[in-house]
């Protein structure tokens, strides 16, 4: 296996393995895990897998999880599907900054995503360096938001332009999950920036030594918190993937954040996913 860097930041791409033989090697997917760690994520091409394979070889991360909104492949639990049609021209939630999932308790390990079809140019992805992210800040900045904790809600990103019945019952099921602004990486010790479009608001700003009166509220708390959110757009902390049918990527999802840019309809796009389901470790 050849390990290419795609980026000085963040990305790596995989040639010469073919993630079927990783099934039963594991050496091969021991070589695997550690580029993930280093790299952030993987990026394959040609990998003409089946659901099956494509699911067996990311059971070897740990177990899978369904979207409650996004369907799963029926013979394929924990495998969903992001299939984009011209029908649906609204349907954009991959197009913004996000770690998945965070709106869970437990936000996933990882993912590893397959390319069904692809528009015939457009549609790549994007992924950010959240650990540089973190490191580049300022250093007022990062006391202002040492011990800051956040709320990530599912409500108010996939539940909002649903009937408000089905919007409250979705957060009955998930509801709004809090997590430290700066996250420390379980199996690495860094520091992440870990707010992204599923962040609503700081829960723990308003305290004496930042708010004087009640009438204050939360001084700087919408800026501070859009600034943070903004730092995974600034293209030193990137890599953009150019996809191709049997593409795969393999995300660390503790350390980085994507965006799917929707930049092809009226074209179709499908996608796999098999999110890998992470642990409260902070
Ligand atoms: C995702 O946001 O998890 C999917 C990314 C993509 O479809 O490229």
């Amino acid at each position: 296996m050849r390990v290419e860097q795609l980026t000085c930041a963040i990305g790596a791409e995989l040639v010469g393995v073919k993630l079927a033989d990783a099934i039963h090697d594991a050496g091969l997917f021991a070589e695997i895990r550690a580029a993930l760690l280093k790299h952030r994520v993987l990026f394959l091409r040609g990998q003409d897998i089946t659901r099956a394979e494509h699911v067996a070889f990311a059971r070897l991360f740990g177990e899978l999880e369904d979207h409650p909104v996004a369907g799963s492949d029926p013979d394929h639990p924990g495998l969903v599907r992001i299939y984009k049609n011209p029908e649906q021209p609204n349907d954009r939630y991959e197009n913004a900054w996000h770690a998945d999932a965070t709106w869970r308790v437990a936000p996933p390990f990882g993912c590893v995503l397959r390319c069904v079809e692809c528009p015939p140019v457009g549609g790549d992805t994007m992924w950010a360096n959240m650990v540089l992210a973190y490191e580049n800040l300022p250093d007022h900045i990062k006391s202002q938001i040492a011990g800051l904790r956040a709320r990530h809600s599912i409500e108010a990103s996939f539940g909002a332009a649903m009937p408000i019945d089905k919007r409250l019952a979705l957060k009955a099921q998930f509801p709004d999950a809090e997590h430290p602004v700066v996250r420390t990486h379980p199996e690495t010790g860094e520091k992440v920036l870990f707010v992204n479009a599923f962040t609503t608001h700081f829960t723990n700003f308003h305290t004496p030594q930042r708010v004087r009166f009640g009438q204050d509220a939360n001084p700087g708390a919408g800026l501070l918190l859009s600034y943070l959110i903004s730092q995974a757009s600034i293209p030193e902390y990137q890599v953009r993937w150019r996809w191709q049918p049997d593409s795969v990527a393999i995300w660390d999802n503790r350390s980085t954040q994507h965006y799917a840019v929707m930049d092809y309809p009226p074209c179709h796009r499908k996608m796999e996913r098999a999110g890998i389901i992470g642990d409260t470790t902070f």
